[in-house]
């Protein structure tokens, strides 16, 4: 329905329901702000759309239809002016999967692979499983508490004979960048040179604060296009991340063919009927709920920040570009990520990450997920205040 308003204010209460991020309270007092999930319901559309499903009542093996196809290459190209070849989009059930079998079809055992730091636990899980070695390259933390690319440190790091992918995260997580065009035309300029195709995670993509703009890394430039392995979902911008459906698009059909047979090596046959729904519904009509969305997150992040920033200053707050994650760097108070984090929760009963998991360059940054009800985010910075005074 046009001009529809959605109530992201309306409490859910997530208890028992078998939620990852909730079930790791120990009791109804915690509130949960780690694991990337949100509390809102998802969009109307989809949840209509898996009402449907499931009033048909048959749940058998799910066969991907051309609509799956099309729902991709109509959203990307009316949003972010990016046309997909549909030949060379393929199915899976995750981005994590994703990653796998893309790393398995194009890497060899041994081979690094480079990563900008901190970046995304699951993908140093996804370079082991694979026996590559992950190559940190941390990002530039520059003097507002933002991040930016160090490029002498990622040409170095790729000029390594034994360096043939770059595993990029567009949005960045946990670092809250929203890569610009000009910055991924140097990072595919150097993997050019050096002969680097680039692997880029874009589930956060549709999560972009005001002032910001998405860029497909493959739709920089036609060099990009050719060079780059996409990986996206709209599993995490709407909430149905639990229902298991994403995508893969390859840059040409040799490529499309080794990950085709590295996701059927990793026994993926075929998805959710529920997810395919759920994913058909938020690209064919998700759009005027994931900006309101986007909008609502905004004052979310401007809530906390103006909060911390008055009552805590040893507490420095990264820019939050994209995604609905908010990172701080906790080094002033002279305490360890670890050590933060254990007391939001004992003394907070806040649940949040410690950056330590996401890197080397993590350590010293604990990550808040604000994608709850604004009622509740308040509490639980007014919680994170006191626990740190
Ligand atoms: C950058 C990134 N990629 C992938 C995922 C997870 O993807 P999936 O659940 O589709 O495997 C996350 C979850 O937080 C993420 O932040």
């Amino acid at each position: 329905m046009k001009n529809e308003k959605f109530n992201f204010d309306e409490l859910v209460d997530r208890h028992n329901t078998h939620s990852v991020k909730w079930d790791k309270c120990e009791n109804d007092d915690v509130i949960p702000m780690w694991v990337a999930d949100m509390d809102f319901k998802s969009a109307p559309c989809i949840i209509d759309a898996l009402k449907e499903r499931l009033e048909h009542g048959v749940f058998g093996y799910a066969s991907v239809p051309e609509e799956f196809y099309t729902s991709i290459i109509n959203w990307f190209e009316r949003r972010h002016n990016w046309k997909i070849d549909s030949n060379l989009i393929d199915y899976t059930t995750g981005v994590v999967p994703a990653i796998d079998a893309v790393l398995r079809a194009i890497t060899k055992p041994g081979e690094n692979v480079v990563m900008l730091t901190p970046i995304y636990n699951c993908f140093f899980t996804c370079i082991d499983s694979n026996n590559c070695n992950a190559v940190e390259v941390p990002l530039t933390y520059n003097d507002d508490y933002s991040y930016s690319i160090d490029f002498e440190a990622l040409d170095k790091a790729l000029s390594d004979d034994n360096t043939h992918t770059l595993l990029f995260c567009n949005p960045h997580n946990p670092a809250g960048r929203v890569w610009t065009r000009d910055e991924m035309l140097k990072v595919n300029d150097l993997c050019l040179k050096h002969g680097v195709t680039v692997i880029s995670d874009e589930i956060h993509c549709e999560m972009v604060m005001p002032g910001h703009d998405y860029t497909p890394f493959a739709s920089i430039s036609q060099d990009a296009q050719n060079n780059c392995i996409t990986c996206g979902s709209p599993s995490k911008s709407f909430n149905i991340a639990g229902l298991q459906a994403a995508f893969i698009v390859s840059n040409n059909s040799d490529i499309k063919t080794k990950v085709n047979k590295a996701l059927i090596d990793n026994q993926v046959c075929s998805i959710n009927p529920f997810g395919l729904e759920a994913f058909m519904a938020a690209y064919n009509h998700g759009e005027s709920w994931i900006l309101q969305f986007n909008d609502y997150i905004c004052g979310n992040f401007q809530l906390m920040r103006d909060m911390i920033n008055k009552e805590l200053p040893a507490f420095h707050i990264t820019p939050m570009e994209g995604s609905y994650l908010v990172w701080i760097d906790i080094t002033s108070t002279g305490m360890t990520s670890a050590q933060v984090t254990q007391k939001i929760l004992d003394d907070g009963k806040v649940i949040v990450n410690d950056g330590a998991m996401y890197g080397k360059a993590g350590d010293g940054f604990i990550r808040i997920n604000i994608a709850t009800q604004r009622s509740v985010v308040e509490e639980a910075t007014r919680r994170i205040i006191n626990a740190m005074k």
